[in-house]
This record gives structure tokens, sequence and C-alpha cells, in this order.
């Protein structure tokens, strides 16, 4: 039957005796997506503890690691007892601080002043005590490695410093240094003022320039989980003002989110909503969405432009290239999620 309709001479018959034959067009859908977002490795960080943490558990005594001993009895024996070496040193000072083992502070030389919860903080708890060990050190390591590590002459800006929670661990290991610190949270800054002695904190406008720094002022300077929040304009806006305060040959590290932040987002929240964020970011190498309500802002920091922003390596190499080159890319460094470069300003 279907030969001879077919045979007829008048198409639009044809059309119609097939449509009522054929099986029913499955409705157009998005096809099966290629491969698991969630899945990807993530590089290798080196091994921690290095320098930074090293030179504050080197002033542990044996006392103070046996009074540390008992006090851990009481708690998980993962976290202490049956920890590994390499754990036992990163944590050593953050316990010792935090169960305040008597005369540490004084003799390590890290605050344990802890921000309270009014005031803008990342972290809290016995793993953040003393500041973001693990961040100072990471930030060292990068500069090492790019072979700028942080020494007497320098002057090092940590721009969007929050409460002062990686700074005041870089300027306790490294005091012969000068550091700074700004953030537009105003209370934030304050409270590190107050509690940090030996940095220069100022709150810093939410648009450049920073008036306090004269050209060429720093060797360097870095901003963890700042570019990550960017919209295009002020990320390249604020990258020109790290150029005019940082002095050529001077180093600029900055973290943002890129491929290895959708998948760690893909793990967390769920593969669906990060497939747009993963196309997009392939098809234009950046992206950027408001997150923040208007009325609220960032813990009360209202500015346009601020909210998630996620590039490519390609996107931003692009556009910062010829003034900077970049001296190291970390994908996924910090946590599995934000990536981390390190960019050499060459002109
Ligand atoms: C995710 S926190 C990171 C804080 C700090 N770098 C750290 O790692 O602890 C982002 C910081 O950026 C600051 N911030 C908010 N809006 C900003 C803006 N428009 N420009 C620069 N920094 C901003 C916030 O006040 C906050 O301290």
């Amino acid at each position: 039957m279907l030969e001879s309709l077919w045979r007829r001479p008048r198409g639009r018959t044809v059309a119609r005796a097939v449509r009522r034959i054929a099986p029913e067009p499955t409705p157009p859908g998005p096809p099966p997506y290629p491969f698991d977002l969630a899945e990807r490795s993530v590089t290798p960080v080196g091994a921690l503890p290095g320098p930074v943490i090293g030179t504050f558990v080197d002033r542990l005594t044996a006392d103070d690691l046996r009074r540390l001993d008992e006090v851990m009895q009481g708690h998980p024996p993962e976290l202490w007892t049956d920890a590994d070496e390499q754990s036992r040193r990163a944590h050593a000072i953050q316990f010792a601080l935090w169960f305040e083992i008597p005369g540490v502070e004084e003799r390590v030389g890290l605050s344990n002043a802890q921000p309270p919860e009014h005031i803008h903080h990342m972290a809290s708890g016995p793993l953040a005590a003393g500041g973001g060990l693990l961040q100072a050190e990471q930030l060292h390591t990068a500069l090492t490695d790019v072979g700028a590590a942080p020494g007497p002459d320098d002057a090092i800006l940590d721009f969007g410093c929050s409460s002062g929670r990686v700074v005041r661990v870089l300027a306790a290991a490294l005091p012969e240094a000068r550091w700074l610190g700004c953030d537009p949270n105003a209370d934030a800054v304050a409270w590190a003022d107050e509690h940090l002695p030996g940095i220069e904190f100022f709150a810093s406008p939410l648009e450049p320039p920073l008036p306090e720094l004269a050209d060429g002022k720093l060797t360097g300077a870095y901003a963890i989980s700042i570019w990550s929040h960017f919209d295009e304009g002020p990320a390249l806006r604020w990258l020109g003002e790290m150029r005019r305060v940082i002095r050529p040959g001077g180093h600029l590290i900055i973290t943002t989110h890129g491929i290895h932040s959708v998948a760690y987002y893909a793990r967390r929240d769920g593969e669906e909503p990060q497939r747009a964020i993963f196309e997009a970011l392939y098809r234009d190498g950046f992206l950027y969405f408001d997150v923040f309500p208007e009325d609220e802002g960032d813990w009360g920091v209202k500015s346009t432009g601020w909210g998630m922003a996620f590039m490519t390596a390609e996107w931003l190499q692009a556009r910062v290239t010829p003034d900077w080159s970049v001296a190291l890319f970390r994908p996924g460094a910090i946590e599995g999620n934000q990536d981390l470069y390190v960019l050499r300003r060459e002109r």
C-alpha cells in the first residue's frame, strides 16, 4: 500500500499518507549530556605545610606539643591522635591557639583574635584560628615558584582583605616586609586595624583608584576570591589599577572561578544548573550573574558588577597581555574550586 501511495503523482497526498503511517516523532529535546560535569580531577597544589606554617610550628616547644596532645585526647582521634604527620603539623598551630595552650600566641607570634559574628570573615572555628594559614602558604608557594618569594624590600597588598584573614598570617611569618590590606567593607577593615597590629589597613572605594597608593608603590598584591566576583567592567578596571600601583616586574595573584568551579558546584549542587555555566564559559570565555540582593549587597557592601563571575584562562590571558604575563596558572588550586593565577607586570 505504501508503495502505491508513493507512486501517486500528487506530493501533498503522499506526504499526508506518510505522516499517517510513520511513527510519531519524538518531541525535540536536549541530547544526553556527553559527560559528567562533576568529574574533574584537581591539579595537585604541592606539599603542605611549607615554610609559612613551618615557621610557626618550629616555634612550638616540646611542652606545647605535650599539652596539645593532652587537650586533643578529648577530641575525635582523626583530628589529631590518628592524623598523619603532615596534617598534625598543618593543624598544630590552629589547635594550640584555639585551645589556648598558655603562651603559644606570644611564642608563635600569631594573634588568636577572632572577628565577632557581625564582622565579615570567611572562616571561623578551630581550623580558622590564627587566620588563613593554608591560603597564606599557597600564596607564598606561588610567589616562590615564580622567583618572587617575599622579602624585606617588599610592599604587598591584600586587595579585598575582609577582616585580614590571610594578610595577618603573612605579616606574622614575614614581619620584615611591608603588608597592606584594603576592602570596601569598612567595618571589617576597622576590626582588622584594631586587632592586627603591624599591617596598614584602609577602606577601599568600589571603583578605582586607590588614592592611598602612589604609582608603583607596591612590589606585589594578591586578591583571594575577588576577581571571582567582578563583572567584566570592574574586573578590567581593577586590573588597570593594579597595574598602576604595582611596579614593573612586580606580581599580582588573583583567584577566579573557572572550569574547576563548574565541577565543584556540580558536585555540591547537582549537575543541572552548572550546564548553562559550562556552555557559556565554553562559548564566551566569561560569564557573570548578580547574586547579591540589591538592598543588602555583600554584607552591606552594595556595588554593581559584584556577583558571581566565571572566566577561562584564555579569556584572561587575552585581556591582560602584553601588560602582564601569566607567570603561573594553578587550576582549581583553591580547595578544588577557584583557579590561581600569578600575573607579572611586564610594562
Ligand atoms: C569572598 S570575600 C574574600 C575575602 C578575603 N580575600 C579572604 O579570602 O578572606 C570577598 C571580599 O570582597 C569584598 N568586596 C565586596 N565588594 C567588593 C568590591 N566591589 N570590590 C572589591 N572588594 C569587594 C568583600 O567585602 C569581601 O571582603
